[in-house]
């Protein structure tokens, strides 16, 4: 990255991460210590899944819709992870509390096949499996990103059909969006705008994206995009709140003239676009994206609420 380089997941400095503990296969390991296998499965081939999520006030927001995804996407690939969801929120406050956090603190959890016998592809080899990591670290996203917003490039990469890899798997091998980010790099922006296979505006390489026109909100159809846990909140919010919202095909040239945009990830909640291709979008205010987040701001307190009384 150039020094003016953003991203959606940068976050303030903070010295203690230096020093975190991680959740590798049941042990809390410091930082310089924790270490997988270099036949791990997810180092070799990307065969694996992850999760991201927050926590808040103790509290790990929209845990059920990420075990949810993560689960499902497990079975998919035939991946048990021998946890069930209860041992995996045990295992994370556990991490949570070693480390002394309670909020502005942000999970990533990864499940791969494991371990395997020999330097090989095929999934029978992974037999020492799974391999279970949760990295926490305090994290309070940028208040530079979140003021001034992101610039994103279009780019030549796409998030492609279900039948090559389903863009709903949150998977480790993470190549195709890494392409795409460098692509949008290489053309000055800071992420990637990702168009699906007929040329519609998608998502980016790291979040959800949507844009605002004449006060609707508009995002993708989702056949090929990830199934954000954020992008179902924002458009729950959406048709609560009387904000009308569509999911439908449009096409750059209703995104460039939007008069807001902005991404949706567990990270950044919901992060403004500043510019698409160097065209700056709408005047600089956004009244839909500052109420999103006002709305957004009152969901998390609400989730928060609600799982502490269980
Ligand atoms: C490609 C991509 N899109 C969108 C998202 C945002 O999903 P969520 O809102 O569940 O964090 C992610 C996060 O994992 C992602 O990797």
């Amino acid at each position: 990255m150039t020094p003016e380089s953003k991203s959606t997941h940068d976050a303030e400095f903070d010295a203690r991460n230096d020093d975190i503990l991680i959740w590798v296969n049941g042990e809390l390991v410091h930082k310089d210590q924790a270490k997988v296998s270099v036949y791990d499965s997810g180092f070799m081939l990307g065969d694996g899944m992850w999760e991201g999520m927050r926590l808040y006030d103790g509290v790990w927001a929209f845990f059920d819709d990420h075990m949810d995804r993560l689960f499902n996407s497990l079975k998919s690939v035939s991946l048990d992870p021998g946890l069930t969801r209860e041992d995996i929120k045990a295992l994370l406050d556990k991490t949570a509390a070693a480390n002394g956090m309670t909020s502005n603190a942000h999970c990533r959890l990864m499940i791969t096949r494991g371990r395997k016998a020999k330097p090989f592809q095929h999934p029978a080899l992974s037999r020492f499996g799974p391999t279970v990591v949760a990295i926490v670290e305090h994290s309070t996203p940028s208040a530079k990103v979140q003021g001034k917003g992101i610039r994103l490039a279009s780019v030549p990469q796409v998030r492609g059909l279900p039948t090559s890899q389903d863009p709903k798997f949150n998977s480790h091998s993470k190549l195709n969006c890494v392409i795409a980010c460098l692509q949008a790099e290489q053309a000055g922006a800071d992420e990637a705008l990702m168009l699906d296979p007929h040329g519609f505006v998608n998502t980016t390489n790291a979040c959800n994206f949507f844009v605002v026109r004449k006060g609707e909100v508009w995002t993708s159809t989702g056949d090929y995009c990830m199934n954000g846990v954020t992008r179902q909140k924002v458009i729950d919010l959406c048709r609560a709140n009387d904000i009308p919202v569509f999911e439908k095909n449009f096409s750059l040239y209703e995104a460039y003239g939007a008069d807001e945009a902005f991404l949706t990830g567990t990270f950044g909640a919901q992060t403004p676009v500043a510019e698409i291709d160097g065209k700056t979008i709408g005047t600089g205010e956004k009244p839909v994206v500052q109420r999103l987040r006002a709305l957004y701001k009152d969901l998390i307190a609400a989730e928060v609420e609600s799982q502490k009384k269980r």
